[in-house]
């Protein structure tokens, strides 16, 4: 009893942890380069493991999933649907007070907004990547992955804009451009390395990560929590054929055979344990405009993963029963983003891309249950 109220206690800590990484604060100091990040273990709101609990804790169930225990676990380390939403309304309500360099390259802002937050600004090389983005952010959604910070749309030099126009015409982004904005998070920490089982892309004789390969048994909680994450990440980046994450490292392989130790791009650790995908503007469009490239690198990394959040396969099964993958993602788009109808959805080939590739995944998840499943 007294272990389970500690238990709640600690799981309120963590979703408090979550909330305010979403808090006003100052970026500079939150980059996470003067402060190192505390061990993941000793920040992660996990109970140490109890001995007389252990044995019924097996990581994975029938051979494929996830076991529920970790998908308890690891709800905190997400972005809950409950502060999407407030932070969506908050964002769209908000004027622009300020614009200076930052989130990355030169032609990305940092704002800070009149309710004190702030936000990352992107304008993209081109509207696909801004659509990119956005339709990854609801993709995600639609499959349960909270990993993704939410993104909404705006128009560069609309009314609520005016305090920063001198700023705007510095920034030289074309007139009247959609921009993308997600929030600021604080305290990320770069660096994230991929799982041992991952990092040759499942080329060669490597080993992948599934029940009976990975080493599973002897892992903390925290590492498991971790590895629970790259399995969505796998899913996610395959589904929206982004390689600007893990696949843009496995091709640095051939001249860098370091390149794995070093991290993963676009990806960051928030100090409850949750891994964030930022930047997302490969996703979808201008990923499958170059499939034909980056899926002899998307595919085999996919098919060396035979593990799943039970949550994520449920809901691949679901889009390939139903077929229709692309039609709820326009739905959920058009629900929620209010530019969604003046950027745009996936053109009718891309939508088709989007469905083939749940069902592969959806036949890939058949091929482990039949390999591996019990
Ligand atoms: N929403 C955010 N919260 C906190 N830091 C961010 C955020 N977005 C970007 N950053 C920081 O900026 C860096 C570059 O961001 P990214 O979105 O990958 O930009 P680029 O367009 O340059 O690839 C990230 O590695 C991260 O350190
Ligand atoms: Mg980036």
């Amino acid at each position: 009893m007294g272990q389970a109220a500690g238990f709640w206690i600690l799981l309120c800590g963590c979703l408090l942890l979550a909330w305010t990484g979403l808090q006003p604060g100052s970026p500079r100091e939150d980059q996470g380069s003067r402060v190192p990040p505390k061990p993941f273990r000793t920040l992660l709101a996990v109970p140490e493991p109890d001995p007389e609990e252990e044995e019924e804790e097996a990581a994975v169930q029938d051979g494929i999933f996830w076991s529920p225990w970790l998908e308890r676990l690891l709800l905190p380390s997400g972005f809950p649907e409950a502060e999407v939403r407030a932070w969506e309304a908050a964002v769209r309500a908000a004027r622009v007070l300020s614009l200076e360099r930052g989130c990355g390259r030169s032609s990305n802002r940092l704002a800070v907004l009149s309710d004190g937050s702030r936000a990352c600004v992107r304008v993209g090389i081109n509207p696909e990547q801004i659509q990119g983005e956005a339709l990854s952010f609801y993709l995600a959604r639609l499959l349960g992955i909270t990993n993704v910070p939410p993104v909404a749309l705006a128009r560069a030099g609309s009314p609520q804009w005016a305090p920063v126009q001198d700023e705007l015409r510095r920034a030289q982004w074309p007139a009247g451009a959609i921009v993308s904005l997600t929030p600021w998070i604080h305290n990320l920490t770069g660096g994230v390395v991929p799982p041992a089982a991952l990092r040759s892309g499942g080329g060669g004789d490597a080993g992948g990560l599934h029940s009976r390969g990975a080493g599973l048994q002897n892992r903390s909680r925290a590492e498991l929590l971790e590895l629970v994450q790259w399995t969505d990440l796998i899913v996610f980046d395959y589904l929206t054929a982004n390689f600007d994450r893990l696949v843009s490292n496995l091709v640095s392989l051939q001249w860098d055979r370091r390149v794995m130790e070093r991290g993963t791009s676009n990806l960051h650790r928030r100090p409850g344990g949750g891994l964030v995908l930022l930047d997302n503007e490969a996703g979808l469009v201008h990923g499958y405009r170059l499939r034909s490239t980056w899926d002899r690198y998307n595919e085999p990394l996919l098919r060396s993963v035979c593990l799943f959040r039970h949550p994520t396969a449920a809901a691949i099964a679901e889009l390939h029963r139903r077929r229709d993958a692309p039609q709820r993602l326009r739905t959920l788009y058009m629900q929620r983003e209010p530019l969604a109808g003046e950027l745009g959805f996936l053109a009718p080939e891309h939508a088709r891309h989007l469905q083939s590739r749940i069902d592969l995944l959806h036949g890939h998840i058949a091929h482990c249950r039949a390999k591996y499943g019990r």
